[in-house]
């Protein structure tokens, strides 16, 4: 028995990835993976789950790559959109739904949450200056700015991360800032946006989390957690000056949009939507607080470490805000899988893509699954080498259980006339015992 037999219903949610480029061995192992075992194990006990996921299309993450290319965000996103959720389909990530922030629904949702928190009035209103780029007429997104990183000073450092030190910047730390669209020096201008008071919402983050998750969420997780409360919470801008995204819906915000990161988690919710009247059911049931505490769903969000932030504070924040939905149970955050002694790495072609995987080894989908779940990252980054997938799959998949299979069937037959007699009495009790704890433990 585990405890969340009680529960009567189950939302499990995977990161939505950026359609932004193909997925490698790294996601499977840090949100995928983890959440497939765990949804068809639920689904085994005859649980009602629901198993939700899509793609993340907004924000400077499609921009940037669709300049790359030289094509517009809609067709860099119908290009990764399509190319991703076939690869999760070929390697069994059994989704209820693969959706996407693109599509009407989501930008209904997004909106309705926004005005929700604005006509209660939780945002707190402020103009600032930012970085603006005369050529190209707009404000600069964090990751259009680069400079000279303050701390170690790397030239290439972005306006929100110089990734040689790892220090989290601010566009106006950069010394030397250059926009990336037109190479020029951008210039400060005025402009005003909407902030979530994370700092207000500290107290309560407090009790729910720091209180109430302790000994409960995995320690790389709550500890992330509390030492950002430790640094106390700023507020947070929740809307853009960028022309790609969800329409702030007031008046005297247009030509803005929400930040991606308070519509990207709402995506967890319109997709539930959408698979709801797809599939007759109610959504609500799944999201939103039921009359009785026992009869709400429990929610969980599996994603990588990377995401912890959003998913432990911004966006339990929103929901709180809201006051309707319910809140995560847990928030099982998986650290990095590393590839050769190396991070993976999209822009230096570090990484094993599923596509090339399956190219070079069809029908092989099980054994990449076997093998990375027996070194999933789930307490520290791990590591995937070649040499560890072939002696896995030789010594524990073929010379371990394929063996064991290839003796009970050869006893079986010699013995047995071939036929399981389906009477636990021929068995020792003791051994049934043993079989059955083994049951619960693997379950834990
Ligand atoms: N697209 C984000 C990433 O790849 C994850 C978004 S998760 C969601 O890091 F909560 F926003 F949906
Ligand atoms: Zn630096």
């Amino acid at each position: 028995m585990s405890e969340l037999d009680k529960y009567k219903r189950f939302t499990v949610t995977s990161a939505l990835p950026y359609a932004n480029g193909p997925l490698h061995i790294g996601h499977l192992a840090g949100a995928y993976i983890p959440a497939d075992i765990f949804v068809r194990h639920m689904r085994l006990k005859k649980k009602d789950i629901v198993y939700i996921c899509g793609s993340d299309e907004h924000g400077a993450a499609i921009t940037i790559k669709a300049k790359k290319e030289g094509i517009t965000p809609k067709e860099i996103i119908d290009k990764y959109h399509t190319q991703i959720k076939t690869s999760f389909e070929e390697f069994g990530i059994s989704f209820d739904i693969y959706h996407r922030t693109s599509s009407a629904i989501h930008h209904e949702l997004s909106q309705e949450f926004f005005l929700n928190l604005y006509n209660k009035g939780e945002f707190i209103e402020k103009e600032s200056e930012q970085y603006y780029d005369e050529e190209f007429d707009q404000f600069l997104a964090d990751r259009y700015i680069t400079g000279t990183c303050p701390n170690c000073h790397n030239e290439g450092a972005y306006g929100d991360q110089c990734e040689k030190c790892g220090t989290s910047l601010n566009p106006l730390d950069l010394i030397n800032p250059k926009s990336t669209l037109s190479g020029k020096t951008p210039v400060l201008r005025v402009t005003k946006h909407w902030y979530l008071p994370l700092d207000k919402y500290q107290p309560w983050l407090e009790e729910w989390l720091i209180e109430g998750k302790r000994n409960k969420w995995k320690t790389n997780v709550y500890g992330q957690c509390s030492s950002w409360l430790k640094a106390g919470l700023q507020p947070r801008s929740m809307t853009r000056d960028l022309d790609w995204g969800i329409d702030v819906p007031l008046d005297e915000a247009k030509g803005k949009k929400l930040y991606v990161w308070l519509d990207a988690p709402i995506g967890y919710i319109s997709a539930t939507k959408q698979w709801a009247l797809d599939k007759g059911k109610d959504w609500e049931q799944y999201w939103k607080k039921q009359d009785n505490t026992e009869d709400d769903s429990y929610l969980v969000h599996f994603i990588g470490k990377d995401n912890i932030v959003f998913h432990c504070i911004t966006f339990p924040s929103i929901l709180h805000a809201h006051g309707e939905y319910i809140l995560p149970q847990n928030v099982p955050a998986n650290e990095f899988l590393n590839l050769e002694g190396d991070k993976l790495s999209t822009s230096r072609n570090h990484a094993v893509w599923l596509h090339e995987y399956l190219e070079e080894f069809p029908g092989k989908q099980d054994e990449l699954r076997y093998v990375l779940t027996s070194i999933l990252p789930e307490t520290s980054d791990s590591e995937f080498t070649w040499k560890d997938y072939q002696a896995r799959i030789n010594n524990e998949l073929v010379a371990i259980l394929g063996n064991f299979v290839n003796r009970v069937m050869i006893l079986m037959h010699k013995y047995y006339n071939g036929k399981v007699e389906g009477s636990s009495a021929l068995v020792d009790e003791n051994l049934n015992q043993q079989i059955a704890a083994i049951y619960d433990d693997v379950e834990q």
